[in-house]
């Protein structure tokens, strides 16, 4: 039993910030613990995570054709890691630091890295902590090999490399014997990662030409749909939908008209660098686009970025991933998430504060009058019972250095 002390003690959140890429914001953390109040120790998952079932994204066009597994891609792997031991810096995870100072890990304890990519944060927790054990969790098939690879560096059974996406975890976590609640810390640095990124064959990059792709899990669910299907098998007003919500992009209805016309006048669009060209035919020659933070921005990063988010389900996957996970930390453990773009920050914030995805943000007061008439069992005055799943670990945003985004 945890004293109530203990409890006030986890009554503060944590929100780092790191202006990085795109045109959204920086980088940021978030962390929380789970609390200690009641429904903190739960014995089942929701049927609904079980079933991987995602509920989020009103907007969800990638249905899964198939759950046909095939062996990975293992080639590439030693060419990556041979990459990141000659690269001079070698691989430098995204706010080390602030991940490690909040998720404090120690000898004995068990922690997820959730995103392991390259494994940049598994190795500084190891670093940190050498008798702490980690599951290595990605969906990508070189991430799994890279820490197969790395295991064999650690004593047996301090690496457990998983391969399979968030709403998988379960069953992952459920054939190695990881129970319910026994997760000391978990990490989510989620996005896109530079392995994937740099390699042109997958289709992410905007700078390198290469096939439309974009699944970050290719070589293992190989009917999964790709960023090609999505232009060139959906109408236009279905294009537009996933651009404006996925990418918040003002012109994707002219976007989407582009992509419709190239289509017929061309035939399907298959490699990045044409969709790249057709979207710059919607903007006059020479448009700027500056991001948040004034640095200049490709007039298609938006548009990639959407594509990108719809092919691999991300937001659905994230929202289920921060639903698992919350199950399996134990009471008082804690969860450190680190986002990319606004939408992901949205749904992480609302997540840990319990508050409805479909909620308009900053609901005005007139808003919970609404809410109140249509549910006439909420009232606006009566103090809501204390039954915040997750405990703020502080209320400050903490700006990364500058060369960390640079
Ligand atoms: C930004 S990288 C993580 C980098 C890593 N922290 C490091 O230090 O190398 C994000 C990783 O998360 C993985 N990923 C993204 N969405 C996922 C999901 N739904 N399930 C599992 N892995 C996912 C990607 O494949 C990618 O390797």
């Amino acid at each position: 039993m945890h004293s109530i002390s203990s409890h006030r003690l986890f009554r503060k959140i944590v929100i780092l910030s790191q202006k990085s890429f795109t045109y959204c914001h920086r980088r940021r953390i978030h962390t929380v613990c789970k609390s200690f109040t009641k429904g903190a120790n739960c014995n089942e998952l929701p049927v609904n995570l079980q079933t991987c079932d995602g509920t989020v994204c009103r907007y969800h066009v990638t249905k899964r054709l198939s759950n046909e597994i095939v062996t990975s891609d293992v080639e590439r792997v030693d060419e990556v890691l041979k990459e990141i031991d000659n690269s001079q810096k070698g691989h430098i995870p995204v706010m080390v630091n602030e991940v490690l100072e909040r998720l404090n890990p120690s000898t004995g304890k068990l922690y997820i890295d959730m995103t392991f990519g390259a494994g940049g944060h598994t190795r500084a927790i190891l670093e940190r902590a050498p008798g702490a054990r980690v599951i290595c969790l990605d969906r990508d098939p070189l991430a799994y090999e890279i820490a197969v690879k790395m295991s064999e560096n650690y004593s047996s059974g301090q690496i457990i490399p998983c391969l399979g996406q968030f709403s998988e975890l379960y069953k992952i976590l459920q054939e190695h014997g990881i129970g319910l609640n026994t997760v000391d810390g978990a990490l989510f640095d989620v996005g896109v990662s530079s392995m994937q990124f740099d390699n042109s064959e997958r289709g992410f990059s905007l700078s390198r030409n290469g096939p439309l792709d974009m699944r970050m899990d290719s070589q293992r669910l190989k009917n999964q749909p790709t960023a090609a299907d999505v232009v060139n098998k959906l109408d236009e007003v279905e294009i537009c939908q996933i651009i404006r919500k996925y990418g918040e992009e003002k012109s994707a209805r002219k976007i989407a008209h582009a992509i419709i016309q190239a289509r017929s006048a061309f035939g399907n669009i298959t490699q990045t660098k044409e969709l790249k060209e057709i979207v710059e035919s919607v903007f006059s020659e020479g448009s700027i686009r500056k991001d948040k933070m004034r640095r200049y921005s490709h007039v298609a990063t938006k548009t990639f970025q959407a594509l990108r988010i719809c092919v691999n389900n991300e937001l659905n996957e994230l929202s289920n991933g921060l639903e698992t996970i919350y199950h399996y930390l134990s009471p008082g453990g804690i969860c450190v998430a680190i986002t990319f773009h606004s939408l992901e920050d949205r749904l992480v914030k609302r997540h840990f504060h319990d508050i409805d995805l479909y909620k308009k943000p900053n609901a005005s007061i007139k808003d919970y009058i609404r809410e109140s008439r249509r549910m006439p069992s909420f009232n606006l005055f009566q103090e809501p019972e204390e039954i915040q799943r997750w405990t703020p670990l502080n209320k400050t945003v903490v700006v990364s250095s500058e060369d960390e985004y640079t």
